[in-house]
């Protein structure tokens, strides 16, 4: 293979590479800001320039200086065999603080209070390349703040035109809202007039901006980046299966970020699902167990209320009336796995149903007239539900058939012989489909337990309501739209006495077994996001009842003991490890 080598390290190379995409590849730190891997190459900053020797063959391949000896844009310039790159040398790093500080001459410097701060490659650059004082004393051009469309303000004084931004919306999302407007130190980005910044893949130009110039409204002055915890996460709320970072503190959630996946969605995700996340501290959220009782539906503890569901699915079973599971396409395969196991268990006929699947509008790819196999296509998918392939998938390996869909579970479980119901939701809305509240009916006679994340219609019909969890609370894996399997961890714990549907399963069935569990052990206390020099946040959760639900555990058991399900052990990607971040200063306790 070729070898280039950037800063005395040699790096092997694929014909082709850029010096910057291979020095990123090895670990070998060059400082760049235009450059980004999705987008096409303007080198345009020229923090990236290096000094180049090159072999010349027609001199016995002596190393010679590139391109004459001027500094090179590592970022535009292919890596050849035998080179050797110094962006550490006097010239480049000269060339480094002269851009630096030419950069900051009309920054505004206002880090304490730009949401930026902390992740920011102006201000690390600064820190490494800078030369730490200012020499500009005249006035600083004052460029105004903008509204560009619903999710993204433009803090233009911030900005240093790298054109990501623009580049992004001409190649990515195609819809070319951006541009640069003037020239000189005048020069900014707008959007044309009368056009809004508004596509709906538009808020990855906040991820993509360097500095603090694109801002997200939705999080703005929410949080210090510092404090924010990272976990890698799937899209929860469509069949995209996009990667995700969910960014977290003290067990809430304050944003959603796209996690490169070159195979799924590249660098990007939809603002749908970058803001798809709201009903995880939803007000509507349904925080603990609730039972009928004189016809009125009350909140208990999780004991009485999984006493009273495992009573009346008992009841059902032992006068030899069906028991009808339906299982949200919204929930991850492992806890579909469990509750259906815990249904057969109890009426080996049970009738299994996959919940209703939303769809909204139709399947979009990016940027328009782009097929969805090209290289830089990015997909936006019509089907509002994470899993529905995968809880296909596990009922049909559990029964032996093709579980019901949605209309013709509804159906079979409004006939007579159908004794109780369990109806799992977990939608961003609550869920007021007719014919499940049908199915519902107080009048029917029927039983029903309802295992839902929100207040609703659904939730009132109920004789046993038990809380679940959103995707973020809890662990799993999702089936996307093309049959990739990805597991995900919980990035927060469940709000107040939610649980995991899966440990929903595991607890009604030990709750059906009489095991017990005592009233001053119905909660336990669990340290989160603890942060070095934080203080630490301690939430109250739901203690078990059954054994505790794990959803890696399921997965190995599923692979274990259906030949169906063995996928599960081979073939389910795991999100890399978020890095640990390394502080570059010593903390100090308070
Ligand atoms: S707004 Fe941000 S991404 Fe756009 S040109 Fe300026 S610095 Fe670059
Ligand atoms: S990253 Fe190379 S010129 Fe900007």
């Amino acid at each position: 293979m070729p070898t280039i080598t950037i800063n005395g390290v040699a790096c092997e190379f694929t014909p082709g590479q850029m010096i910057l995409q291979v020095a990123n590849a090895h670990g070998v730190e060059i400082p760049f800001y235009c450059y980004h891997d999705g987008l096409s190459i303007a080198a345009n900053c020229r923090i990236c320039l290096g000094e180049a020797w090159a072999p010349n063959p027609r001199n016995d391949n002596k190393l010679e200086p590139f391109m004459g000896g001027k500094l090179v844009p590592t970022c535009q310039t292919q890596a050849q065999d035998g080179m050797v790159v110094h962006t550490d040398s006097p010239k480049a790093v000269a060339n480094q603080k002269a851009v630096m500080e030419y950069l900051l001459i009309n920054h505004p410097l206002d880090c304490p209070v730009c949401d930026q701060a902390g992740e920011c490659l102006l201000q690390d650059y600064s820190y490494q390349y800078g030369r730490g004082v200012s020499r500009f004393e005249e006035t600083k051009v004052k460029n105004p703040k903008k509204n560009l469309g619903p999710n993204v303000y433009l803090y233009s004084d911030r900005c240093i035109m790298c054109t990501r931004c623009v580049r992004f919306t001409r190649e990515v999302s195609g819809t070319a809202e951006l541009y640069v407007d003037g020239r000189g130190n005048r020069e900014e980005i707008d959007v044309f007039p009368g056009v809004a910044l508004d596509n709906e893949i538009a808020a990855n130009v906040i991820d993509l901006c360097p500095v603090g110039a694109l801002l997200d409204k939705d999080f703005l002055f929410a949080q210090r980046v510092w404090f924010l915890k990272r976990t890698a996460s799937i899209d929860g709320i469509t069949a995209s299966g996009d990667n995700l970072w969910v960014e977290h503190n003290e067990g809430k959630v304050y944003r959603i970020k796209p996690r490169t996946n070159l195979e799924i969605n590249k660098h990007w995700i939809t603002d749908e699902v970058r803001y798809g996340w709201k009903h995880v501290h939803s007000d509507d959220r349904l925080r603990s167990p609730r039972r009928r009782q004189y016809g009125a539906l009350v909140e208990d503890d999780w004991n009485r209320c999984l006493d009273k569901a495992a009573e009346g699915l008992a009841e059902a079973a032992e006068a030899g009336k069906r028991i009808a599971l339906l299982v949200s396409p919204m929930l991850p395969c492992e806890e579909a796995f469990a509750l259906a196991e815990f249904a057969l268990s109890l009426d080996p006929h049970a009738v299994l149903g996959v919940g209703p699947v939303p769809f909204e509008g139709q399947d979009k790819v990016f940027p328009p007239g782009a097929s969805e196999d090209d290289a830089r296509a990015f997909k936006l998918y019509a089907e509002k539900a994470p899993n529905a392939r995968g809880v296909r998938r596990v009922l049909a390996a559990l029964t032996g058939a093709e579980p019901l869909e949605f209309a013709k579970w509804t159906a079979r479980a409004q006939a007579d012989d159908a004794g109780a119901v369990i109806i799992t939701a977990n939608y961003r809305e609550a869920c007021p489909i007719p014919d499940l509240l049908r199915v519902a009916d107080r009048e029917s006679g029927r039983f029903v337990v309802v295992i839902d994340t929100l207040n609703g219609p659904l939730v009132e019909s109920a004789d046993v309501v038990l809380p679940g969890a959103t995707w973020v609370e809890k662990g799993g894996t999702f089936e996307n739209a093309r049959g990739t399997l990805q597991a995900f961890d919980a990035a927060i714990p469940p709000i107040e006495f939610a649980k995991p549907e899966g440990q929903i399963a595991s607890d009604l069935e030990a709750a059906l077994r009489g095991v017990e569990v005592s009233a001053t052990s119905a909660s336990s206390v669990v340290v989160v996001d603890e942060g070095p020099g934080q203080v630490p946040q301690a939430a109250e959760i739901a203690t078990p009842r059954g054994p505790t639900f794990s959803p890696a555990d399921t997965r190995t058991r599923m692979g274990d003991t259906h030949a169906a399900l063995a996928m599960f052990k081979t073939d389910v990607r795991y999100p890399e490890a978020a890095k640990p971040e390394e502080a570059d200063m010593r903390m100090v306790e308070l």
